[in-house]
């Protein structure tokens, strides 16, 4: 008998866990795993002596004309990659099937007309927190990694977030550097 109680209250218990877990799950914005259209390596193309503002140059524009630019770190279009595989893009034209450049690149050729690849994000705050990319690269000087980790070293595209944003994280550095801590800031 007082074995079954505590095999009850055990149940419960763990039913109490995994309600909290999935009642908190749904709530993160980022829960949903990214499918690239194209199998992009950063490792290798960091290998390759490209930097991170070979491809996402916009986080330190300064021609920005309002939020939506200046918040932005921008994901690479079809112009970005052409600055090297406009060689390979033109040997697919001609030779189609028969072109000797690897197989992914076959896909980035399809993209090349409209100039768009259909990136998924898988960074995103919700709507009412206001995060620039600019103000923390060029004013704050962070490192691209303190906020996404080892971007650097990813073989594979993001699926995930390397890292989660959280505001405890966001208000931890900002106590330290002496940055602003009123809740307008990030939520206006
Ligand atoms: C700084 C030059 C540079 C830029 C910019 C660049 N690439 Fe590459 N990429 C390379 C080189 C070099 C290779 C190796 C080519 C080979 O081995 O045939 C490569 C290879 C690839 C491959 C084959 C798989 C692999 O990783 O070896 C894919 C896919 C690819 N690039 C996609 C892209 C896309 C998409 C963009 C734009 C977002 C891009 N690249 C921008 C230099 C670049
Ligand atoms: C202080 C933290 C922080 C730093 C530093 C930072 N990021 Fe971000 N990044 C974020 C957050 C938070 C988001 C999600 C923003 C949103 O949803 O509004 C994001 C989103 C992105 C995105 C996807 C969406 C977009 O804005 O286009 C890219 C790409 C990106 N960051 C690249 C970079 C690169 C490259 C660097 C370094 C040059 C960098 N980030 C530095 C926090 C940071
Ligand atoms: C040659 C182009 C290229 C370079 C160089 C590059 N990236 Fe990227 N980055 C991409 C592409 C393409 C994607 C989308 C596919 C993926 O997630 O891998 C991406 C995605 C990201 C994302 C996820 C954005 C989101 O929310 O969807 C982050 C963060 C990021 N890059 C950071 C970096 C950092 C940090 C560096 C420098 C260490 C860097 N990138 C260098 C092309 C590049
Ligand atoms: C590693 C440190 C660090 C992290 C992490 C960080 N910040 Fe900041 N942030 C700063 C610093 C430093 C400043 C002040 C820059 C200045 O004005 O010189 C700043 C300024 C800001 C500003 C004010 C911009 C302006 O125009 O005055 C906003 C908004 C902001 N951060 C939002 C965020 C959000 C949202 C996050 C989390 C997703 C975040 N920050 C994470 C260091 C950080
Ligand atoms: C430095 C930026 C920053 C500051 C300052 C800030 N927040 Fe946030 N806040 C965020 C980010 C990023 C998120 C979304 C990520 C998360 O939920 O942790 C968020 C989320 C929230 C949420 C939703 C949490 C949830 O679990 O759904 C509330 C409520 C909130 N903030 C209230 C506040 C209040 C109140 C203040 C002032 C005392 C404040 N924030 C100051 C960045 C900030």
């Amino acid at each position: 008998m007082k074995r079954l109680y505590v095999l009850a209250l055990l149940t419960c218990f763990v039913a109490v866990v995994l309600g909290a877990a999935l009642w908190k799950i749904p709530r993160l914005p980022y829960w949903h795993k990214a499918v690239q259209p194209i199998a992009f390596s950063h490792k290798n193309h960091l290998a390759r002596g490209a930097t991170c503002f070979t491809c996402h140059g916009w986080v330190r524009s300064e021609s920005f004309t309002g939020h939506a630019i200046e918040t932005f770190a921008g994901l690479p279009e079809t112009d970005a990659c052409m600055t090297c595989h406009a060689l390979d893009m033109r040997i697919l034209k001609r030779k189609g099937k028969n072109a000797k450049v690897k197989p992914e690149l076959a896909k980035l050729a399809q993209y090349v007309e409209s100039g768009k690849i259909p990136w998924q994000r898988v960074y995103r705050l919700p709507g009412y927190v206001f995060f620039p990319h600019r103000v923390h690269i060029v004013a704050a000087k962070v490192q691209c990694s303190t906020c996404h980790g080892n971007t650097a070293a990813q073989a594979k595209p993001l699926s995930l977030p390397l890292v989660n944003q959280q505001m405890d994280r966001c208000l931890s550095c900002h106590q330290q550097r002496h940055a602003s801590v009123d809740c307008d800031t990030c939520h206006h």
